[in-house]
């Protein structure tokens, strides 16, 4: 099969579009015939991107863990997808992905795909959507009435997280650039700060839930909006010990996983129309390379997508 593949650590400079064998189908896996699969620009810099989950390096290795396409065959164990089935879902991160003519994903990590959208659309859903429906509604526990706050509510999690949040009925409150206000006001935001002309915490106070997909000091200064017993859900890096409680807080830093039921609740969110996917970009899987390079670059809201065969 053709795969875009790492030669080792780095940039997009080490990927290459080339002939590679077709992946090991283990227990519990799917072979996918891969119609799309969204990129983040950041796993360049993750250590499951060069190896396995027992800390033994995977190079070269594949990249791209959000995939949709259709299943060609399953291991003898999985008994509840058939070939021809059009999925989508989340590919384990210290294996390899989806940039690829073929990926072998386990099959819990697969939902049906919605069916009101193509497969460069689904593509660019589960890690975000995951994201943003764990912090939202497994960690946070956000219900209606609730306020939170969205750092980053034009990036890829936080335009899922702002539609998720005001599908929930609650009050939404997003930061992003004076550029994408009106854009995060369109998914739902009930305000959009502009993080660079305003300090958020100089006009916030008593909010139930902030989720921080920025880190640094915008979540250092985030922790005085809430109110106490409030919730901070952050996704870029552990907090340190005792630091949340000082606030009379909780605080959260979780990594997203594949999960089917939230996937199948996600699909028909899409299909009623109450939940988007944002794109950026769709390319070739040839052009791999300059996708990332893209990534890195642009700031337009949404996700890149490498479309690997026609739909
Ligand atoms: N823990 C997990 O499981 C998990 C899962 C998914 C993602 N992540 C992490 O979460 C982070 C966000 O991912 P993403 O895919 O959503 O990123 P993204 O698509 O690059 O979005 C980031 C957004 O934040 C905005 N932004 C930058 N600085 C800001 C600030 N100081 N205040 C408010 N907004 C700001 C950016 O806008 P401008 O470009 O206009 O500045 C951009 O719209 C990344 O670090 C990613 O690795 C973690």
């Amino acid at each position: 099969m053709k795969a875009i593949r790492t030669h080792g650590r780095g940039g997009p400079e080490q990927l290459f579009f080339e002939d590679a064998p077709l992946p090991e189908v283990r227990r519990g896996d799917v072979l996918l015939q891969v119609r799309a699969t969204g990129i983040t620009p950041t796993e360049l810099t993750w250590d499951e991107t060069y190896q396995n989950a027992d800390g033994a390096p995977r190079i070269p290795s594949i990249p791209g863990h959000e995939v949709s396409g259709v299943v060609e065959r399953m291991a003898p164990d999985v008994t509840d997808l058939r070939p021809g089935d059009e999925v989508y879902g989340l590919a384990d991160f210290p294996r390899d992905g989806a940039a690829a003519e073929f990926a072998a994903v386990r099959a819990a990590n697969l939902a049906l795909k919605p069916r009101s959208i193509a497969h460069v659309q689904a593509a660019a859903l589960p890690l975000s959507a995951l994201t943003a429906w764990q912090a939202l509604f497994e960690h946070a526990h956000l219900v209606a009435g609730q306020s939170v706050l969205i750092h980053g509510g034009a990036g890829g999690v936080g335009s899922l997280a702002v539609q998720l949040a005001r599908w929930r009925r609650a009050r939404v409150i997003a930061t992003a650039s004076g550029r994408d206000t009106a854009f995060v006001r369109s998914l739902g935001a009930d305000d959009v700060i502009d993080y660079h002309a305003t300090r958020f915490e100089e006009a916030l106070r008593d909010v139930d839930v902030v989720l921080d997909t920025i880190g640094g000091e915008t979540r250092e200064r985030s922790w005085r909006v809430l109110r106490k017993g409030g919730a901070l859900i952050t996704l870029v890096s552990p907090i340190p010990a005792g630091v949340a409680e000082q606030h009379g807080v909780r605080g959260i830093f979780f990594i997203v996983r594949g999960d089917r039921g939230q996937l199948d609740q996600i699909s028909a969110l899409v299909d009623e129309e109450k939940l988007k996917p944002v794109i950026a970009e769709v390319l070739p899987l040839a052009r791999a390379r300059e996708a990332f390079e893209l990534g890195a670059e642009i700031h337009s809201p949404g996700k890149i997508v490498l479309q690997a065969r026609a739909a």
